[in-house]
């Protein structure tokens, strides 16, 4: 355990995307796929920032595609801190038109773990502050 623990500067950030061509699935609309590379990046970069650790994706839950999103359409994805563990931090993922705000989909549950140079989880050090 570290001798210093310090509560996440940020426990939300958005990030944006634009729908292009190469997103696009047969239908035409954005492809899943995709939409999940982008969260997962976006909760990566959340937990990176967060802990200044390397941290890799170790579990996701429950993914919903609430509406399609087509071209052009500016994606605000929103990442949030919903728990901290020693080597752990678990996100939520909200994913919505930018413009409207509409919901185009939801993701209840990413873990991101920090690892060392040898590839083993580290404890990063950060605790929430009411824990
Ligand atoms: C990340 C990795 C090093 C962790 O190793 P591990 O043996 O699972 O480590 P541990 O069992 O000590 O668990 C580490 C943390 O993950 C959490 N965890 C493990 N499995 C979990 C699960 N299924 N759901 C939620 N949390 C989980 C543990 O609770 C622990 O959290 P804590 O330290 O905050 O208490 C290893 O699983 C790995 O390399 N996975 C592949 C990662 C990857 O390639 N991702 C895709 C590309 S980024």
């Amino acid at each position: 355990m570290p001798s210093h623990t310090r509560a996440p500067k940020l426990m939300s950030v958005d990030f944006r995307r634009l729908v292009t061509q190469p997103d696009l699935n047969s239908h035409g609309t954005l492809h899943g796929g995709i939409l999940m590379k982008w969260s997962d990046e976006c909760a990566g970069m959340h937990a990176r920032k967060s802990t200044g650790f390397l941290c890799v994706t170790r579990y996701i839950d429950k993914i919903n595609f609430v509406s399609t999103a087509r071209i052009g359409t500016i994606l605000r994805i929103t990442s949030v801190i919903e728990s901290i563990g020693n080597s752990s931090l678990t996100f939520r993922i909200t994913v919505r038109n930018d413009l409207t705000n509409n919901v185009i989909a939801t993701i209840d549950r990413l873990v991101f773990v920090c690892v060392d140079g040898t590839h083993k989880p580290i404890n990063h050090g950060l605790k929430l502050d009411d824990d």
